[in-house]
């Protein structure tokens, strides 16, 4: 039988790129991964069902989806895109060792198993190529909050007699931990502040369907969570907001290659940071009544760039911005302050024709937590430069869309490996790209 990571450890397919084609007509943007993925972990706070549609079709949904029916819950696809979850029992308290390293997911379980069942066995989310990714904020806040914290080499250990309340000083605004800790605190006994909580879109949208789940939370000014712990919650329905990630791959897609792009479902509001960035660059937007439309308003030129927590301008947005970079006329400076070890990427670039220079220094507005720590974290971007087509592997998710934006800018034809990691997060990058006239095919692997 074929497991969620069986499929996250080899390729299905290679692809096979012909760049020099203007992106052009119109493309759906999916379900929000990095809303949908922790929705369904709050489905475990539980016993009734829990609906949400808008789920997209990927290999990430389908590894969440394995790990909650091995702790005993039962999920259907109930349509193309709509999922049911119900963990009427939970059967197990400890999640199987392969999902060691898979994904940030199973750390999220802690606090609803806690409250379950008492005990959490979680495999290590492990490090990956942008950085450590360490998950010290999340185990301190569950021992604020009474649980017993035991670490093991490759597992964490929680259990508790009770979760209770507790004001916790985020010492930056991770993403994760704030999730953990509502999911912990939804249910605990007494009133949870989180202090420099993270406020992304995803976070809020959890937020949103917890609430109709009957949970008490606010969101208060100066990135403050008050979360009032009730006795118990209920099932709901829910629609998940599309992923700003994938809308942004799309317009920078449209904009890099010269072309004019509808995306429909993407949203403004969730886009600003993007769409500030784009305009400076060279690239236009319209409101349409499906989405907003993108397209190449001028001969690009360069920008600086710095990555930043909600409302800054997304991490994840980096990757594509600096393929758009690659084609502006003069030297444009990208500063990355989320992850230490995010351009690594670039050397293939670099490969292709690309001038990117790495740096150890904050090179764009107020320094951050890498300053002087020698992390080549900022990038300057010297363009435009032609780029040549050539064999690419993809490291990670996000520096997979870059390498197809690579592709379909460059001159020739590209074959791209790795593309399993592309496939987590982006529903059928081929169907929507050559819909769009992009010359993207399918190759065996070998
Ligand atoms: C989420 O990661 C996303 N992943 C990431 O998207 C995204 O880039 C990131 O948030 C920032 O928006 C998911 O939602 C599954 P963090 P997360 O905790 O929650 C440090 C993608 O491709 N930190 O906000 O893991 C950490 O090292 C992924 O979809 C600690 O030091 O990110 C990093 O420097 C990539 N200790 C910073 O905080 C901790 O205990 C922000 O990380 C936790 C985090």
């Amino acid at each position: 039988m074929s497991t969620g990571t069986d499929a996250m450890s080899a390729d299905r397919h290679l692809y096979r790129i012909t760049g020099g084609m203007p992106l052009k007509g119109e493309v759906k943007v999916s379900g929000a991964k990095n809303a949908i993925t922790k929705q369904m972990v709050a489905a475990l706070l539980t016993e009734e069902p829990v609906r949400i549609a808008n789920v997209p079709r990927i290999v990430e949904v389908d590894l969440v989806v394995g790990m909650l029916q091995q702790l005993g819950a039962t999920v259907d696809w109930t349509g193309r895109h709509e999922i049911r979850v119900e963990a009427g029992t939970i059967a197990d308290s400890g999640l199987a060792e392969r999902y060691t390293g898979a994904n940030r997911i199973p750390i999220l379980m802690m606090g609803p198993l806690l409250h379950r069942v008492g005990e959490a066995v979680i495999p290590l989310p492990g490090g990956c190529q942008i950085g450590k990714r360490p998950i010290d904020y999340h185990l301190d806040a569950l021992r604020q909050m009474g649980a017993e914290v035991i670490e093991q080499p490759t597992a964490v250990h929680v259990r508790t007699t009770g979760l209770v309340g507790a004001h916790i000083e985020l010492a930056f605004p991770s993403v994760g931990a704030t999730e953990n800790i509502v999911l912990a605190a939804v249910l605990a006994r007494g009133t949870t502040v989180i202090h420099n909580a993270a406020i992304e879109p995803e976070i809020i949208d959890t937020i949103l369907m917890l609430q109709k789940m009957g949970a008490l939370i606010e969101v208060q000014t100066d990135r403050r969570i008050v979360i009032e712990g009730v006795k118990r919650l209920r099932g709901t329905g829910h629609t998940a907001i599309t992923d700003r990630v994938e809308a942004a791959s799309f317009a920078a897609a449209a904009v890099a290659t010269g072309g004019s792009v509808e995306v429909i479902g993407a949203r403004q509001t969730d886009l600003t940071g993007l769409i500030n960035s784009l305009h400076r660059i060279g690239g236009g937007f319209a409101e349409t009544p499906r989405g907003l439309a993108f397209y190449r308003a001028r001969d690009l030129t360069a920008a600086n760039i710095r990555t930043d927590v909600h409302p800054g301008l997304l991490t994840d947005w980096q990757q594509p911005l600096v393929l758009l970079l690659t084609q502006a006329k003069g030297a444009s400076i990208v500063h990355e302050t989320i992850y230490e070890d995010r351009f690594g990427y670039t050397e293939q670039l670099r490969q292709m024709g690309a001038r990117i220079e790495l740096n150890t220094a904050c090179l764009v507005g107020d320094s951050c937590r890498f300053a002087n720590r020698d992390h080549a974290h900022s990038a300057v971007v010297n363009g435009p430069t032609p780029l040549t087509g050539r064999d690419l592997e993809i490291p990670d998710l996000r520096a997979g869309f870059a390498f197809v934006l690579a592709a379909l800018v460059a001159e020739g034809t590209s074959t791209i490996s790795g593309t399993r990691y592309l496939e987590r997060g982006y529903e059928d990058p081929v169907g929507k790209l050559t819909a769009m006239g992009g010359q993207v095919e399918t190759a065996p692997v070998g």
